[in-house]
């Protein structure tokens, strides 16, 4: 059973993206997947197509209340369980904060689960504090998505600083295993020079012994996709939305060099095995959005028969009305 981290500590690199798509890709060819949000903004709760205000048990009641993983797992749709998050979350560092053992609770509550499914994918925050902790204790690998940008470098260091202390100090056995480049544009010249600097900086580090020792620098690049970005609105992974588009081939490429890492025999996941299992009947209408044209507006679309409106929007928005008119309100209340 592959334990999986997706994880950089600098914000909207692609985690979510990356981790909901490998997901879908690999448990619509069968492979039975454990999927976690660790992320207290939620957003891969959301991509699942849930409300994380409507969700009792969450990631938090097993980080902090001690909740059985198996109580708190939702299934959604074939061979995938989710651990959602939800706010609350947020509220982990400090409450473990007096807690013993406190960075591997999680790690602790997967152990019911060993051997029972074949992956497990942490969505990781964009953040190196105690929920990212608990989810590199839990992992045997971690994969790292990256922007190809300047900054993107630093944050890297970091990670690999903090990954090499927590392979001393609490789990020896944790491995970087793979880097993926997302919403990667082939033509600017700065993506090439960054490719080509982190090709050599782990090239030349091949013989030194470090948790980044045999990572695989992906052939896959994700390129930047406007499908991608919508198909969340509509609570559905790339393969249910937008099958042609060229979103869903990077994400099964990148999903058949995942499976690929471990087994030299390793299955293809075919585009028409996608379409086979589970989902088979799936249609979705295409060209709501004119990617060309770059009109990124969303409407109903029909999926399986069933129209399907862009949830997270519509209802973001008007929370974001009535949260701002409750602010104003109690502000002018105090004056
Ligand atoms: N290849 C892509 N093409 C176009 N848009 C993308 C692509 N990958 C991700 N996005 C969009 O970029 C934004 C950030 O992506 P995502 O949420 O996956 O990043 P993240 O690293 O999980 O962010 P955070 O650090 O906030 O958790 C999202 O709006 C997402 O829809
Ligand atoms: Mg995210």
């Amino acid at each position: 059973m592959r334990i999986i981290s997706i994880a950089n500590q600098k914000g909207g690199v692609g985690k979510t993206t990356t981790t909901v798509n490998l997901v879908g890709a690999l448990a619509k060819c069968g492979q039975k997947v454990i999927v976690i949000d660790l992320d207290p903004q939620a957003h891969l709760t959301t991509c699942f197509g849930l409300d994380p205000r409507d969700l009792e048990t969450t990631a938090y009641e097993v980080l902090c209340k001690g909740t059985k993983l198996s109580d708190a797992l939702l299934d959604i749709g074939d061979n995938i369980k989710l651990l959602s998050s939800g706010m609350d979350l947020a509220a982990v560092e400090q409450e473990l904060s007096t807690v013993i053992g406190r960075e591997t609770v999680l790690h602790d509550a997967l152990k019911a689960y060993e051997g029972a499914v074949d992956f497990i994918f942490i969505d990781c925050p964009p953040s190196l504090g105690m929920l990212t902790l608990n989810a590199f204790s839990a992992s045997n690998e971690i994969f790292i998505p990256l922007q190809a940008h300047f900054l993107s470098l630093q944050g890297l260091s970091q990670l690999l600083e903090m990954l090499l202390l927590v392979n001393k100090r609490i789990n020896p056995n944790l491995r970087v295993s793979g880097l993926m480049f997302c919403m990667f544009d082939a033509r600017t010249s700065l993506s090439a020079e960054i490719l080509n600097d982190i090709t050599a900086f782990f090239e030349e580090q091949r013989d030194q012994s470090t948790p980044w020792q045999h990572i695989k620098l992906f052939d896959t690049k994700i390129r930047r996709n406007i499908k991608l970005a919508e198909a969340p609105s509509y609570g559905l992974c790339i393969f249910d939305y937008a099958l042609e588009s060229n979103g869903a081939k990077d994400y099964l490429s990148l999903a058949n060099e995942v499976i690929a890492m471990d087994q030299a025999d390793a299955m293809e996941i075919t585009f028409a095995s996608l379409q086979s299992v589970g989902q088979s009947d799936t249609k979705v209408n295409e060209v709501t959005v004119d990617e060309v044209q770059g009109d990124t507006s969303l409407t109903n679309k029909t999926v399986e028969n069933k129209t399907v409106a862009p949830i997270e929007i519509v209802s973001s928005v008007d929370n974001l009305v009535s949260t701002t008119k409750n602010v104003i309100s109690t502000s002018q209340n105090d004056q």
